[in-house]
């Protein structure tokens, strides 16, 4: 019997048991390193290909049984948490090389098209102003993770070894950076990763995540598709990547200038930008809302903020990305179904080992997984983020999400000099934007191993 794909899993499962084994990981939940590198690879022949995901891929990626074993191995001690983690994506390009035939390559439209056909509707620079690296069209992208910066140099210095003759390589280093009290952040300084969907219920538990006010628990579906090329019962996920370069002293210098223009502190004038504070903590449960100690809280929503946002800026990051139920919808699960796993890593000095606030050459590689990119990242980037009008009617235009909001912009973005005070909102002129840059990316299909291997044995 096909899994069904319309709730989310335990691992203890029969459901996790049948579908973890060929099935990347990754997906299901983060790998969790704080060492990665982000193998870009071009091949030259299919037959030396082809015996090279014989060899090193079919075998060897982290399926996300695996990936839960490591997970309980360490918890129980039974290991140092020094495996390395790998998983392997193709572009629609890769596919065609292979010469996979037409109706065992995953059928999504926007991922057969690639990411520079959606330049227009994402409103991202062209294709000339990225970076040389992602002028080329890369065939696949090659995970490895490990914890150890050393371990990762190594197994990534073997895997360039074995690639030398038959590929053309570009290698993306991400690295986490954490604040003092160990919380991941993002370049700005603002703690990340708090809010996802989850696939796996195990760690709504493992985290004790409160769900009275928002309930993060997702359905399969949000991020698997079945996989056309691998065994009957087969998933896999589109998978997105983006550079994503940010300008932190710009972002500074509007965070300090915004405190002016409306009367706050710094603290209070960026958290209206991002919908939370540096710590994490958000605006909404907080009465009146203080930057704190480090805090993960995500039981929230937006209802009791009616169709007023000054409580949350209806443009702050976190509201436009993710409405929760204040995005126009009849069903809160339609405006869910927008969402998705985030699997991002920055990428860049530490901030911890620099006095200056760099105005490039440091940001996140943001991942997604996504089952239909175009309702999905497309859909969050281009009709939620860069839209000067969502989420909320009253009184827009909101103006574009200051952290990832593209394109044109005249100006909309309200502050407010009091919490909770619709009659303290300041207008800001032309919007707060253009701190991130987008540096290249590509769609790519993380596939089940059973689909890895049948290109392995046709070499
Ligand atoms: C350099 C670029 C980016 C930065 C600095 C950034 C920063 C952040 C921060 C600080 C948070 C709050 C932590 C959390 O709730 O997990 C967050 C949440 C989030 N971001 Fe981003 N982000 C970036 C890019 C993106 C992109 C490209 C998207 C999607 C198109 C996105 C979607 C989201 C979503 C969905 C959330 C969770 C919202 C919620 O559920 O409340 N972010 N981001």
């Amino acid at each position: 019997m096909p899994i069904n794909l319309n709730n989310p899993i335990h691992s203890t499962s029969d459901a996790f048991k049948k579908i973890a084994p060929d099935l990347q990981g990754n997906i299901l939940s983060s790998h969790g390193r704080d060492h990665a590198n982000h193998v870009f690879i071009r091949f030259k022949s299919p037959a030396s290909a082809r015996s090279f995901i014989k060899k090193e891929i079919a075998g060897r990626m982290t399926s996300a049984a695996k990936q839960k074993q490591n997970s309980k191995d360490f918890k129980s001690r039974k290991s140092n948490g020094l495996r390395t983690f790998k998983n392997f994506s193709l572009s629609h390009e890769g596919y065609r090389f292979f010469t996979i035939e037409d109706g065992q390559i995953p059928s999504d439209e926007t991922f057969r098209g690639g990411m520079v056909a959606s330049i227009g509707p994402l409103r991202d620079p062209t294709q000339a102003d990225w970076e040389k690296a992602f002028q080329k069209n890369w065939h696949a992208v090659l995970i490895i993770a490990n914890k150890s910066p050393t371990l990762l140099k190594i197994r990534t210095s073997f895997l360039r070894a074995k690639l030398n003759n038959i590929a053309t390589v570009h290698v993306e280093t991400g690295t986490g950076i954490r604040n003092n009290e160990g919380a991941h952040i993002e370049h700005f300084g603002y703690v990340d990763g708090i809010s996802q969907p989850h696939l796996l219920t195990d760690e709504i538990e493992e985290g004790k995540i409160a769900t009275n006010n928002w309930h993060p628990a997702a359905p399969l579906s949000l991020a698997l598709v079945p996989d056309p090329g691998g065994n009957p019962d087969a998933l896999g996920s589109y998978f997105v990547f983006r550079k994503l370069e940010q300008n932190v002293k710009a972002f500074k210098l509007a965070e300090a200038d915004l405190a002016q223009q409306i009367g706050t502190s710094v603290d209070v004038a960026g958290s209206q930008m991002v919908g939370r504070f540096r710590s994490g903590t958000p605006l909404i449960p907080v009465e009146p809302p203080q930057p704190g100690p480090a805090s993960k809280m995500n039981d929230f929503n937006y209802d009791g903020e009616g169709s007023t946002d000054s409580k949350c800026p209806f443009h702050a990051h976190i509201r436009k990305t993710n409405p929760r139920g204040t995005g126009g919808f009849e069903l809160r699960e339609d405006e869910k179904a927008h969402l998705f796993p985030r699997r991002g890593i920055t990428y860049g000095k530490d901030p911890k080992n620099t006095s200056i606030d760099p105005e490039g050459d440091v940001g996140l590689l943001f991942m997604a997984y996504n089952s239909n990119l175009k309702t999905q990242f497309e859909f969050m980037q281009s009709s939620w983020a860069n839209n000067t009008g969502f989420p909320g009617q009253a009184g827009g235009p909101h103006g574009i999400d200051p952290i990832i909001g593209q394109g044109e912009d005249a100006g909309g973005q309200h502050h407010y000099e009091k919490w909770g005070d619709d009659t303290s909102k300041k207008r800001i002129k032309p919007s707060l934007g253009n701190f991130v840059t987008m540096r290249g990316g590509e769609y790519f299909f993380t596939p089940s191993i059973s689909f890895l291997k049948s290109i392995g044995r046709s070499s």
